[in-house]
């Protein structure tokens, strides 16, 4: 196990009816921004508990933030708060509110040209303070320092990191995400799954916490995902999925131990080019990635295989077969198609994709760096 540091700040506040819990979490005295999406939030009664929590209150509210968060809709926002002396930023929705928050958070301080942030990796000193109200159990950012954001006039889909932008609380009530379309509960729990692939599938270090705590996890949304489809209103499947989600990324599992988060790098390009949904690409990757890397990946997917699958007889070989097959038809059975094809892409554009990926620092990426770029096409091909 590697040296390492964890510390992890954000006040998570869970279960049925805790949004009344952002009154005491928002110092009275703040000129608070809620920040929002398309509208599900005031479709599900999720908005009018924010309102009644903050009656009273100095608040603005600031829609429309896409899913797939746009840094031309934030920036808007960057300039509202300069104008209006906001000083706490609300976010309530999914990880792409959330997202869209803390870039916002970190660019109305930021001195210079905010892309840069994204681009070019520059510093963020300072952010203002987030808290959230979580709709979407999925992306793990209500308690991470990360934000992905895309650019629609280059195509451009990057990601920035930085303590500044923990959340200061996130509220989770698994209540809120019972209005969650069939397909964005088939999206939470491949993207948690995959979040915690990323950190577990490399090769052995000897972790057993993480290991295990990772496992946990999988087996968890492997227990309760299609249920979730099945059973929208069981609040205790609800309440498994919410907090699988936030463990898988949060940082806990990722401590000490190589990740690999190709499959992610290679994702953003798709949705980039093609505008898949984040987890639409996570499931159309992960399987090919699997395959292309089964040897360098050896050790640790005879351990999935076992201890998450069962898989206990036969060959090698064949048990990673069965596991990557088995990773696949879960995926399937989330409702989330595993393949280009079926999302109507005959002809995926995979030089572009390519291409770009290169120029976001990609072309070597994984746990050891060795996947080149000939490697990700063959990825991509293997995924037509
Ligand atoms: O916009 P509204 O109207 O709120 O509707 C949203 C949106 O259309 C809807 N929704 C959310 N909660 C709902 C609901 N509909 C009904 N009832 C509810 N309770 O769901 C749609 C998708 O929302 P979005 O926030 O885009 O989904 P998700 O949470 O999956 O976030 C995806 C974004 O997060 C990034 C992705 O790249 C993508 O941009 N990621 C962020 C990460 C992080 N910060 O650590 C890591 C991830 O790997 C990921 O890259
Ligand atoms: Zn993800």
């Amino acid at each position: 196990m590697d040296n390492f540091t964890f510390h992890n700040p954000v006040r998570v506040i869970f279960g049925e009816g805790q949004i009344k819990a952002v009154a005491a979490e928002i110092p009275a005295s703040a000129k608070v921004l809620i920040t929002y999406g398309g509208g599900s939030v005031f479709k599900n009664g999720v908005m009018d508990q924010v309102d009644a929590a903050l009656a009273g209150r100095t608040v603005m509210k600031f829609g429309g933030i896409e899913p797939n968060p746009t840094y031309e809709t934030l920036m808007k926002a960057v300039a509202l708060i300069r104008e209006q002396g906001i000083d706490y930023l609300l976010a309530v929705g999914g990880g792409s509110v959330l997202d869209g928050t803390k870039f916002i958070a970190a660019a109305v301080p930021f001195k210079g040209e905010p892309w840069d942030i994204l681009s070019k990796g520059a510093a963020v000193e300072s952010a203002l303070p987030i808290g959230a109200v979580l709709t979407l159990p999925a992306t793990g950012s209500e308690s991470n320092t990360a934000a992905v954001i895309s650019r629609s006039e280059t195509g451009d889909k990057l990601a920035f990191l930085s303590p500044q932008v923990f959340p200061r609380f996130a509220v989770l009530d698994p209540l809120t995400t019972y209005s969650l379309p069939p397909r964005q509960v088939g999206n939470g729990v491949v993207d948690a799954f995959v979040h915690v692939m990323e950190q577990y599938m490399t090769f052995p270090a000897d972790a057993k916490i993480q290991d295990r705590f990772a496992e946990g996890i999988l087996l968890t949304l492997i227990e309760e995902g299609p249920r979730a489809l099945a059973e929208p209103q069981n609040y205790a499947v609800r309440a498994n999925v919410m907090w699988a989600a936030t463990m898988a990324l949060n940082g806990l599992i990722g401590v000490g131990v190589p990740q690999d988060w190709a499959t992610h790098a290679i994702g953003h390009e798709i949705t980039a080019r093609h505008g898949l949904d984040h987890a639409q690409t996570l499931a159309i990757v992960l399987p090919a990635m699997l395959r292309v890397r089964r040897e360098g990946k050896r050790a640790k997917l005879l351990q999935y295989a076992e201890r998450v699958w069962g898989l206990r007889d036969g060959s090698e070989d064949a048990r990673i077969d069965g596991a990557i097959e088995k990773t696949r038809a879960f995926f399937e059975s989330m409702q989330v198609k595993t393949r280009f094809a079926d999302y109507g892409i005959a002809d995926p554009a995979f030089d572009t994709m390519l291409a770009k990926l290169v120029e976001h620092g990609g072309a070597k990426l994984g746990e050891r760096g060795d996947l080149t770029l000939e490697l990700s096409r063959k990825v991509l091909e293997l995924a037509r």
